[in-house]
This record gives structure tokens, C-alpha cells and sequence, in this order.
């Protein structure tokens, strides 16, 4: 993609990765990405916002060369510092060492990491704190954990821009930069949903802190750091809305206490049967189903996990340990949002049973609240196990009344 205008001497010189499937390891991207960057050139100082990933750096030279010079850039300003948009920022530097690198507190230091140079020239801004370029304002907008601690946004006052990095971002790659062009409307809103599933679903009340900043700006223009520019007269009610509406509390009417597990021989599936028996009795009106992991998606899995009031997971031991599938869907929590959700730990082994210790080891790490020692059968439940799985189910259901 060639540099494309966006308001008078503001533009996208950003490059796209269309090909992209898979975004830092555990992303799924089925229309790619773009990786935005934007040049600001005002009457005395010209400003560069984001760089890209290293691996696109050529292209984003001849970019950016094709609006100005490396070596007129006065300021890099890194809104967030994740290497898909700090990535080429050393090799530019190479290029151009008298550049400053703008960024907040938290950003400055990351960078230090990123870049390993101990030569940047750092100008180091807090939230409302704005620079003159001449004729054009850039002001400061802290945005922590949106999605990093090191978020910011950029507002461009003159032209009512507004670089807002990942926040109201998408992985979704057209050859067109602006909203009104989008040549597959519902598969953008699909890849924009996703985005914010994946970025900002763990970070909710700093996606309507966020919007709240943002909400008396008079913006003409949504510059995110990947997918489409957003416009005043096609989507921007549209994406805030969307992030408003997604980043509520979910309260839910009745408690919701799923019971995931996975069973080889049946012997946790009884285990998991028992206790759900267990939860019912005490709590009947509550949302409480088994699911067996591997017949699941694991994406819905662990996004009815984060929702749930409390939950309970159950694995063999194989090869003493508890089983991938279990794990699959622990990499799925959101850290922020579970702190301290009551959960109970069950399983059926054969001799030594690691299963259900290990997965409460984990659950402790991810600081959330294990009901007791679980429980462990050794291989098939008795009626006697089965009665006492139904009480622990019981007692777990009454510790969350
Ligand atoms: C391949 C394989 C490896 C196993 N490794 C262990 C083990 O390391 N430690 C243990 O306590 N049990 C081990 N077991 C025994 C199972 O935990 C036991 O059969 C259990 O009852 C299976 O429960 P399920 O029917 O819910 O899958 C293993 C079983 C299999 C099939
Ligand atoms: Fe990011
Ligand atoms: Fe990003």
C-alpha cells in the first residue's frame, strides 16, 4: 500500500499483511492485518505516529519517503509499545538518531528493552500534555491497560484525528484505508468483535474509562494502529458503541457454574455428573451444565468461564499430569477478570494422581479461589465416592450463596 492521504498533511504510511492467520501465537487473523503507522507534518516539526513490524521496515521507508524525508522526522511517537508497532522503530534510528521517541512513563522503559540502544533521545509525556508541531497539536491521552500500561492515545486538535493505537482496532486487511470502502462489511464487524474479544474482553472497565476520555473530542477521524480508519460519518458511533455495549458487567440473574472436564474412560465424567447433582440440590435455579473439553470450542469454553460466577474442572491424570485439553482451556483465562472466581478441582487416577494438585497449583497462580483439596478417585468411583463427589458439589454450591 503506497501512503494515502487522510486530512491535510496527515497520513496513513502504514503497511498491510494480508496473509497473516496466526497474530502473536494464540490470535487467529482469517483476514490479516495491517500494521498502521501515520505522519504528521506540521509548519515547523513533523511527527511520525507508530512505527511497524521490523519485518515490513523497506516498505515502510518508501512509505513514508514518499511523503518525507527519514531524516526530517522530528518525533516518533509511540502511543503503545508492542513490537507490531515498536518493531522497526531501531532500524529507523539507524536511519535517524536525532529523532525523540514520545511515549509515556511505562513506554519509555519498555522501549529501553525493545530496542536495546541506550542512546534514545526520550521525551517522556503525561496524560493532557500536548506538543506543537507549528500549525498542528498533538495531545496526550493516557489509556492504561487499552491494552498494555504503557497505552496512550494521540488527538490531533486542528485536524480531529484521533491515534488510538490498538484501541478500536481490528486484524482485518483491504487494500482501501478508510471505513466507507470496505468491500465486506460483515466479515470487518466479525474481525473487529474478535479484536476486542481478544485484546480488550479481559480489560472492560478501562475500555469505558477510556471511552469516557475520548467522548467530548470532536473527532473526525479514528486512526487505529491496525485494520480500517474509522469516520465520523460511517462507523464511529457504530465501533464506540460496540465497545460500550461489550465492555459491561455481565450480571447474571441466576449464579452460572459450568463443571468442565474431560474423561478417557468415564471415570472424571461420573465424578463431574455427581457433583453438578450436588450443585442442583442446593442451588436449584442455577445455570450449572457438564461439558466435556474436547467436544467444545475452545474459544467458547473459556470465554464461559470468564463469565461465570463460579466453575469447576475436572481431569485424569495420563502421564502424571492433567490432560492438554485441560490446560487448553486454562490458557484461555483472563487473568484480570477471574481474580479470586471460586472454583473446585476434581479427577479420577490410576497411582499417582498429579492431576488435580497440578491444576490447583495453577488455579492458586492465576490468584483465583479453590474450594478445598478437590477431589481425586482413584480410578472407578464408588457409590460411596459418587455420594461424597455429590456432597463436595453441595458444599461448593452453598460456600457461593
Ligand atoms: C496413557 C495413560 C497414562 C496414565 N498415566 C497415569 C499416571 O501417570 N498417573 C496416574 O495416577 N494415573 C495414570 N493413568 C490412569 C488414569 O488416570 C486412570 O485410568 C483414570 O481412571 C482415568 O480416568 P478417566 O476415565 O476419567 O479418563 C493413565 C492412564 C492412561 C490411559
Ligand atoms: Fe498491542
Ligand atoms: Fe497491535
Amino acid at each position: 500500500m503506497a501512503a494515502v492521504k487522510i486530512a491535510d498533511s496527515v497520513y496513513a504510511v502504514g503497511v498491510l499483511n494480508p496473509g497473516l492467520r496466526v497474530f502473536d501465537i494464540v490470535m487467529k487473523t482469517e483476514f490479516g492485518t495491517t500494521y498502521n503507522a501515520y505522519l504528521v507534518v506540521g509548519s515547523d516539526k513533523t511527527a511520525l505516529i507508530e512505527t511497524c513490524h521490523r519485518t515490513y521496515f523497506e516498505h515502510f521507508v518508501e512509505n513514508i519517503e514518499s511523503i518525507c524525508p527519514i531524516e526530517k522526522i522530528d518525533y516518533v511517537i509511540l502511543n503503545h509499545n508492542e513490537p507490531d508497532h515498536s518493531g522497526a522503530l531501531a532500524a529507523l534510528l539507524e536511519h535517524n538518531p536525532k529523532m525523540t521517541v514520545v511515549a509515556s512513563q511505562a513506554g519509555s522503559l519498555y522501549l529501553k528493552n525493545i530496542t536495546n540502544r541506550s542512546d534514545i533521545q526520550f521525551k517522556v509525556v503525561k496524560d493532557g500534555e500536548t506538543l506543537s508541531l507549528g500549525n498542528k497539536t498533538l495531545r496526550f491521552i493516557n489509556a492504561p491497560f487499552l491494552h498494555w500500561p504503557d497505552s496512550m492515545f494521540t488527538w490531533l486538535e486542528e485536524d480531529r484525528v484521533l491515534f488510538s493505537c490498538d484501541f478500536l482496532g481490528s486484524h482485518y486487511c483491504e487494500p482501501y484505508m478508510f471505513d466507507y470502502n470496505i468491500t465486506y462489511p460483515s466479515k470487518y464487524e466479525e474481525a473487529f468483535k474478535g479484536y476486542y474479544d481478544a485484546i480488550f474482553g479481559p480489560f472492560g472497565s478501562y475500555v469505558l474509562k477510556g471511552l469516557e476520555k475520548i467522548k467530548d473530542l470532536d473527532i473526525d477521524f479514528v486512526c487505529p494502529s491496525h485494520g480500517p480508519i474509522i469516520t465520523r460519518g460511517c462507523r464511529l458511533d457504530y465501533v464506540r458503541e460496540c465497545y460500550e455495549r461489550w465492555s459491561q458487567p455481565i450480571v447474571h440473574e441466576t449464579k452460572v457454574i459450568p463443571i468442565f472436564y474431560t474423561s478417557a474412560y468415564g471415570n472424571t465424567r461420573l465424578i463431574a455428573q455427581a457433583i453438578e447433582k450436588g450443585i442442583r440440590s442446593v442451588l436449584p435455579d442455577a445455570d450449572t451444565e457438564t461439558y466435556d473439553i474436547i467436544d467444545y470450542d475452545m474459544g467458547s469454553l473459556g470465554r464461559m468461564l470468564n463469565q461465570s460466577d463460579a466453575f469447576a474442572l475436572g481431569s485424569p491424570t495420563i502421564n502424571r499430569d492433567a490432560v492438554p485439553p485441560a490446560w487448553m482451556l486454562l490458557s484461555h483465562v483472563d487473568a484480570i477478570g477471574c481474580a479470586k472466581k471460586p472454583c473446585l478441582v476434581f479427577g479420577s487416577y490410576g497411582w499417582s494422581g498429579e492431576a488435580v494438585p497440578n491444576l490447583t497449583a495453577r488455579l492458586n497462580g492465576l490468584k483465583m479461589s479453590v474450594f478445598g483439596e478437590g477431589m481425586k478417585v482413584c480410578f472407578v468411583p464408588s457409590e460411596e465416592d459418587l455420594e461424597k463427589a455429590t456432597q463436595l458439589g453441595a458444599d461448593f454450591a452453598a460456600s457461593l450463596k
